[in-house]
């Protein structure tokens, strides 16, 4: 877009636009609002347990009673999606992630809640095998290395127990080849028409993914990396292929992951496809943030101004552990 030269100085002067709050927020280009973000979230057994993450300053594992309530609380502030992530039992994690698939896992159970409870409320999963994996990975593991079309096999089980629960929008996170594909046509195939796929389809091989890990309990169990199937981050161009392939496959939505240190990707994504693109501002995105801003380093005004940064990229929208703070901060 072309950025008009201002007329020389003094007829033109910047700060006239920037004098009153009145005037600034007149000629704002763009905007943070509640609508924007999904929160994930999560969750473990028991109940009324809010159990600290200590690597992600106010952020908890949640007994499902206490979750239903915060998210009965943030949808009241105006956000309009959750995403459920399980820390699952030691004794359910196994070789061959069974319990992924449980109609009666915790996912599951706290998507029926959730619809019955909250049905204005969008809920979001998570479609890996990680959380359920012995090993921390995402896929089979076999001598060591990540199976694909047997993983992807079961990520269509596990998206199928999702859809049977009610969930509105699967979140394949995993990176296998060809699964988007796979889960669409069994959707299809099952009647679930209406449920909506939002591909984490640029997702990067981070370190920003440290303190997710410890939530979830997956960092002290996971064996290597996630390079194998996580996108290199020097990759711009493998980036996109990846957005287009997904979309390709019945994605209706995609998500570049991380986000604040990935701002480029999600700058591309939306002018080369002009989808409906989402970032997520992830565990150690959040960490840095809400580190700082514990200590008194950084005011809390930090929280909208990332988030703003998304929009500017051209996302429209964000997953991010902000969501019910921002939302409230937003109301003012
Ligand atoms: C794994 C998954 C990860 C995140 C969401 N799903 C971590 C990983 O790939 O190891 C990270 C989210 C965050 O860091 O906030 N399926």
């Amino acid at each position: 877009m072309p950025v008009h030269a201002p007329a020389p100085f003094p007829a033109a002067r910047l700060r006239r636009m920037r004098r009153t709050h009145a005037l600034r927020d007149l000629v704002a280009e763009h905007a943070v609002t509640a609508a924007d973000l999904i929160w994930p979230v999560f969750i473990r057994e028991g109940t009324g347990v809010e159990e600290p993450v200590p690597s992600m300053p106010g952020v908890s594992r949640l007994s499902l009673d206490v979750m239903l309530r915060k998210a009965a609380e943030a949808h009241e502030a105006g956000v309009g999606a959750i995403c459920l992530f399980p820390y699952t039992a030691p004794d359910l994690r196994t070789e061959d992630c069974a319990e992924a698939w449980n109609p009666e896992n915790l996912t599951n159970r706290a998507i029926r809640l959730l619809k019955a409870e909250l049905p204005g409320m969008a809920v979001m999963t998570d479609i890996a095998l990680d959380p359920y994996n012995i090993n921390g990975h995402d896929g089979f593991v076999v001598d060591g290395q990540i199976l694909n079309d047997e993983t992807v096999e079961a990520l269509v089980r596990m998206a199928l127990a999702q859809c049977e629960a009610g969930a509105d929008i699967l979140g394949p996170s995993d990176m296998m080849d060809g699964r988007i594909g796979a889960i669409r046509t069994a959707t299809e195939a099952a009647g679930f028409q209406g449920v909506a796929i939002l591909s984490y389809a640029a997702k990067f091989a981070s370190g920003f993914y440290g303190p997710f890990r410890d939530a979830v309990g997956a960092s002290g169990r996971l064996v290597g990396d996630k390079k194998t199937y996580q996108v290199n981050p020097a990759n711009r161009l493998e980036a996109l292929r990846c957005v287009a392939r997904d979309l390709d496959e019945g994605a209706d939505m995609v998500m570049v992951k991380p986000g604040m240190p990935y701002l480029d990707i999600c700058r591309a994504v939306k002018d080369e496809f002009g989808v409906p693109t989402f970032a997520y501002q992830v565990s150690g995105e959040y960490a840095m943030l809400a580190g700082a801003i514990e200590r008194g380093w950084l005011g809390e005004t930090v929280m909208l101004e990332s988030l703003l940064s998304f929009k500017r990229a051209g996302c429209d929208g964000v997953l991010t552990y902000f969501a019910p703070a921002a939302a409230r901060a937003l109301r003012g």
